[in-house]
């Protein structure tokens, strides 16, 4: 059967924002943090401390997490390297995650390092975490296809990612960057996962909407016994370094599904919703969530 109660991984002010052209100031970053957490998401991805020229958006980590103060020393954050570790470190983060690439172009793009490279930055960068007592998370992108390379092999993306988990994560969040995968694709690769042997709660599932599939890919990942999925409140989101990424599965849809099938989730939907449709006064354009859309007013 269905699980009896699911994680959501809000990753709206990290992955929602990042590729937003018009900068947000950092005190409406905060205030969507604050709202994401009082709306009762469980865990709420801050921002990245990436190299500022390659994502502008997220330059004011730093300044955000001070802003937040002790409200964000358990959210995570992305790091690529040691460089962006040091920047947590200094500012007293607990959670951090890497993110690699399942494919080699992609991790040209987006790493600047091929495929086989991006082990060697991530490495000493999760070993260090884990001496510092950090939780590490790591993300797998391209795990259903890349805009470049197409069709990318299951043996492929089980090889990666269990090589990033094994570094020392916790999870592994299995990302459709493009949002091109269909929910049979999303029961092979977990079952391929589940072969290679690791379990479904050390799995996590990340969909972006592009092609219309994450609700019925997320339904395809409860039936496979997953119990974390990544959602961006109001479906904002995609990545500046693959192109055709569209928005993460919204939040406010995710939500709607679980409450029907019975699933337990502790989000409150009215103060989600409100949350994303001032968010979406923020950035000067309506929510591409139909949830959102459906229980706001006027
Ligand atoms: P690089 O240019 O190869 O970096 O970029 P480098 O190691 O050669 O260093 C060059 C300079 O950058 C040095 O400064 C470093 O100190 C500095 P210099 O000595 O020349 O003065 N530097 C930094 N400064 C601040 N913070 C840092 C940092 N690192 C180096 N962390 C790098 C390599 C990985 C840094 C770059 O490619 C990068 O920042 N990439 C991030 C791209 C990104 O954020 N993409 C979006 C997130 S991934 C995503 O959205 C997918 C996901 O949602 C899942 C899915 O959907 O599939 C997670
Ligand atoms: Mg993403």
């Amino acid at each position: 059967g269905l699980p009896a109660k699911v994680t959501i991984y809000e990753v709206g002010p990290r992955d929602g924002l990042q590729n937003e052209k018009g900068l947000v100031p950092t005190d409406a970053k905060a205030e969507f943090v604050r709202r994401l957490v009082a709306a009762g998401l469980p865990v709420v991805e801050a921002t990245s401390f990436v190299h500022p020229k390659w994502v502008p958006q997220l330059a004011d980590a730093a300044e955000l997490m001070t802003m937040l103060g002790d409200e964000g020393r358990d959210l995570p954050v992305l790091v690529p390297n040691e460089r962006g570790l040091d920047r947590a470190l200094e500012l007293g983060l607990r959670h951090v995650a890497i993110f690699g690439s399942a494919t080699e172009t992609f991790a040209q793009k987006n790493l600047n390092r091929s495929l086989d490279e991006q082990f060697a930055m991530f490495e000493p960068t999760v070993r260090r975490a884990r001496d510092a007592g950090l939780d590490v998370r790591a993300y797998v992108s391209m795990c259903f296809g890349d805009p470049w390379e197409g069709a990318v092999p299951v043996d492929q993306v089980v090889g990666v990612g269990k090589r990033l988990f094994d570094l020392g994560a916790s999870q592994l969040s299995l990302g459709d960057t493009i949002g091109v995968g269909t929910a049979n694709q999303i029961t092979g690769l977990v079952e391929a996962f589940v072969a290679a042997g690791m379990t479904t709660d050390q799995l996590a599932l990340h969909f972006h909407d592009t092609y219309g599939q994450a609700l019925a890919n997320a339904y395809a990942g409860l039936q496979a016994g997953i119990t974390t999925y990544d959602a961006s409140a109001g479906g904002l989101g995609g990545c500046p370094y693959a192109k055709s990424a569209t928005g993460n599965l919204a939040t406010e849809d995710l939500v709607w599904l679980l409450t029907g099938l019975g699933i337990e989730h502790g989000v409150d939907l009215g103060r989600l919703v409100e949350t994303s449709a001032w968010m979406a006064g923020v950035l000067g354009r309506p929510s591409p969530s139909a949830v959102v859309r459906a229980l706001s007013p006027g």
